[in-house]
């Protein structure tokens, strides 16, 4: 979007202030107002922040009702505080771009793109491994992919096994687990896994029965020449905001009953007792656990159970909704990263007479949005 520099000028001008008990109040040159209190000025001062984020001064040192001996605005606005006598310097800039009217934090946040299969008529362009280990603005672009969109496929990563380790150290470290640093998907005899059969498995978050849960997961295709074995992905947050509007007060069942997932082994018994659609202080969706195999036996008073069931059918219906699936055919060489607790993937079945083999790992979204972050810094 394009900005006139009057614009700017106006946003960072101060037309009036006032100076309250608890707090500053200014007028700004576009008629914005904005509020600041004394506790928050200085709480959270310029001067007192490292250029690495971590805040040098102790909140609890700043008495509750610290006020304002004189404040002067020739430029800037310096605050004389009437606790100590000290004076702390505030730049309009900063004032502006911090301020915390909700209109304005909106402003600020970064919205995910939610998408559906319609939003993919093609599918989305492959990054070559190698291409992504010499050029950063390929590597940029890919991890900003999996922020956006929750996923990005890969392609040209070397059919050898272990490969994925290359791909996760474009970005940050592999989340070693009770199954190891990777697993491989293929069928075997005795099957401890719907996964290492050649069935459908319908479209799921990995080990929801974790806390945490790993947040990001790659599946590597080292041969995939058999009927069917097709992949899929479901942008779940899409379907989750579908869901809500649709049906609000399913939504709220599953947002809000607490269901335990579980994986026990000889050496391993993890469990997680979460609701299926996890919502934050704001009612926003912020992760989904969804995998029937690992859905313990439940417990609801009496008269939620049917309705529970009835949410949980309707969603599930949905997650499987062609309009929101895209399927795709990976084969040897491809690869495919995609955030756990965003994205639910899931397999086409095939016959088992052929020659199918994945492997797989996990690795964690904070590193990935790091590395991005330090690579946007630059443009
Ligand atoms: C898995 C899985 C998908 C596939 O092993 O977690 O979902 O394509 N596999 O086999
Ligand atoms: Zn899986």
């Amino acid at each position: 979007m394009y900005i006139a520099q009057e614009d700017v000028m106006n946003r960072t001008t101060i037309k009036n202030h006032q100076v309250e008990s608890d707090a500053l109040k200014i007028e700004w040159g576009d008629g914005h107002q904005s509020t600041y209190h004394y506790m928050w000025l200085r709480d959270n001062a310029p001067e007192n922040r490292h250029r690495n984020g971590q805040k040098l001064i102790d909140t609890l040192s700043i008495p509750l009702d610290l006020s304002a001996e004189k404040v002067t605005v020739n430029g800037t606005i310096q605050i004389q505080w009437a606790n100590d006598g000290h004076v702390t310097e505030f730049s309009p800039e900063w004032l502006r771009q911090n301020a915390y009217e909700s209109s304005e934090i909106m402003v600020r946040r970064t919205q995910k793109s939610l998408w559906d299969s319609r939003a993919f008529s093609k599918l989305p362009p492959s990054f070559s491994l190698s291409e992504l280990q010499s050029d950063e603005t390929q590597l940029r672009d890919m991890l900003a992919h999996v922020r956006d969109y929750g996923f990005t496929l890969l392609k040209d990563v070397p059919v050898a096994s272990k490969s994925l380790f290359q791909v996760i150290d474009l970005f940050g470290y592999v989340r070693d687990t009770n199954y190891g640093p990777y697993f491989d998907v293929k069928v075997v005899s005795n099957p401890s896994n719907l996964a290492f059969t050649s069935a459908t498995l319908g479209g799921h978050t990995d080990n929801p029965y974790r806390h945490p849960v790993p947040t990001l997961q790659l599946l590597h295709v080292l041969s995939n020449n058999v009927d069917g074995g097709d992949s899929t992905l479901v942008d779940g947050f899409r379907v989750a905001e579908d869901f809500k509007a649709k049906f609000p007060e399913q939504f709220k069942q599953l947002a809000s009953t607490l269901v335990t997932f579980r994986f026990s082994s000889d050496d391993a018994d993890l469990s997680c007792e979460s609701t299926i659609i996890q919502t934050n202080a704001r009612d926003e969706v912020v992760g989904i656990r969804f995998n029937n195999r690992s859905m313990q036996t439940f417990y609801v008073e009496s008269d939620k159970m049917k309705a529970f069931y009835e949410a949980y059918h309707t969603f599930a219906h949905m997650l499987e909704d062609d309009r929101y699936k895209i399927t795709f055919k990976m084969g040897a060489g491809d690869a495919m990263l995609f955030d756990n607790q965003r994205v639910l993937h899931g397999r086409i079945g095939y016959k088992s007479s052929g020659d199918r083999h994945l492997q797989g790992c996990y690795a964690d979204i904070d590193s990935l949005l790091s590395k991005l972050a330090v690579l946007e810094r630059a443009h």
